[in-house]
């Protein structure tokens, strides 16, 4: 329980970044549930194996209305959820557990949780099929910002998601069917910040649904962390342009072969994480924009060429900066070190220093190679 607790607590980490109140208490009996206090005083309840209608008769039992976090793992058995399961009480946070996003069908009254809607600011649903859920029973989520699916399955019914109008973060990681999405809810929310999509077997074409439909929202303005990483996503996606703040972009673990002229054409970039894609191509000019601060992350490619054409414009903004942290991460490619690499070695030497861990194909570091070596190039 505690592993399971510290996993989501993780993830929230990343994606919250924010500060949410103190919500203390003293316990009561929530039994079969288990009721504590956090190092700061917050009440907790844990229900584990706790059948719905059991869960609503200790919170009908129990007085106090605020619990700072609520943790329902469901017995296989427990997968419908009547309305008003908290007996109108309310949870900050609120994490609902399955047993098996394979076997586990959720299925949410309306009104099952309505009691929370004006007060719940973060929901984690896991290890659920969720092809009969309802998202209806969100409707009114008016103070929620952070919402997670991890480990789901048949996700389309979140075509359905209602109006979210504070939503910041929306994550949905390891989790299945999106091949069959026809659109995504993007106009549900009205100033996404992360959307993180992780290990869900996105192909190119899901990805295609999800960021046109956020292109005519009004989240194309205000998000700036986008993360796509371990997916089956084969090309840069061409809606990436025209999201102008997006600052983090992620599409690690991927099967990127190519990066084409303008893909990342950007404002200003933070982090591009283009790391283990099999690259082995990258076109002149791939990165435009304000690279002065940018870290991009290449490492663990199939690159052999570190060219002129691609690198120069980006390296020279960012060795331009005094105390820049932008820079090239190399790592694990077998660059050819020769008369291709002379631009650098022989005629920029000042630009290395906003490159790192870059080395040939036999191991000499690029920081190693001799300017000497390039004179008759
Ligand atoms: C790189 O990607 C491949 C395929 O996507 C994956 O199997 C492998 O574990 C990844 N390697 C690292 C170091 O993440
Ligand atoms: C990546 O895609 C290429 C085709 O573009 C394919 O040949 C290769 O097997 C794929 N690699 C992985 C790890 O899926
Ligand atoms: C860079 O250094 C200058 C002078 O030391 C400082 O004023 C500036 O805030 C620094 N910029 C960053 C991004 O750290
Ligand atoms: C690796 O290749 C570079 C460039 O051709 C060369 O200068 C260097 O001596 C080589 N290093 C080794 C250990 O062979």
């Amino acid at each position: 329980m505690n592993v399971y607790n510290a996993c989501i607590a993780t993830v929230f980490i990343v994606l919250v970044g924010g500060i949410l109140p103190n919500i203390q208490a003293e316990c009561e009996d929530y039994s079969p549930c288990a009721c504590g206090q956090d190092a700061d005083g917050n009440l907790y309840v844990n229900c584990i194996d706790v059948m719905p209608l059991d869960i609503q008769a200790a919170f009908s039992r129990t007085t106090a209305l605020d619990i700072y976090s609520l943790v329902i793992i469901l017995p296989a058995a427990g997968g419908a959820i009547p309305a008003d399961l908290l007996a109108g009480k309310r949870a900050l946070i609120m994490d609902l557990l399955g047993t098996s996003r394979d076997s586990f069908q959720l299925i949410m009254d309306p009104a099952a949780i309505r009691s929370s809607s004006s007060y719940t600011k973060q929901l984690v649903i896991s290890k659920c099929d969720l092809s009969l859920l309802n998202f209806d029973f969100l409707r009114g989520f008016a103070r929620l910002e952070e919402l997670r699916l991890d480990t789901t399955s048949n996700v389309k019914p979140i075509e359905n998601l209602p109006p979210l109008t504070s939503l910041v973060g929306l994550a949905i990681d390891n989790s299945q069917g999106f091949d069959d999405l026809i659109n995504f809810p993007a106009r549900a929310f009205s100033s996404l910040d992360h959307l993180y999509f992780y290990n869900d077997a996105l192909s190119d074409q899901a990805v295609d649904i999800v960021l046109n439909a956020f292109l005519s929202s009004t989240s194309a303005n205000t998000l700036t962390t986008l993360t796509l990483s371990k997916n089956q996503i084969t090309r840069v996606p061409s809606q990436i342009v025209s999201l102008p703040n997006v600052i983090n972009f992620a599409l690690t673990n991927n099967n990127i072969s190519m990066v084409n002229t303008g893909a990342f054409s950007l404002t200003a970039p933070k982090k591009i994480y283009l790391n283990n894609v099999s690259l082995d191509t990258i076109e002149p000019n791939a990165f435009q924009g304000d690279y002065s601060y940018a870290e991009i992350d290449l490492s663990n490619n199939n690159l052999v060429s570190f060219d002129y054409s691609v690198f120069q414009p980006v390296l020279t903004q960012m060795a331009g900066i005094a105390n820049s942290t932008g820079s090239v991460f190399l790592a694990n490619n077998p660059f050819s070190c020769d008369c291709g690499l002379a631009w650098l070695i022989r005629d920029n030497p000042n630009l290395l220093k906003a490159t790192i861990g870059g080395t040939c194909a036999n191991s000499t570091s690029f920081e190693d190679l001799n300017p000497g070596g390039y004179i008759n190039c």
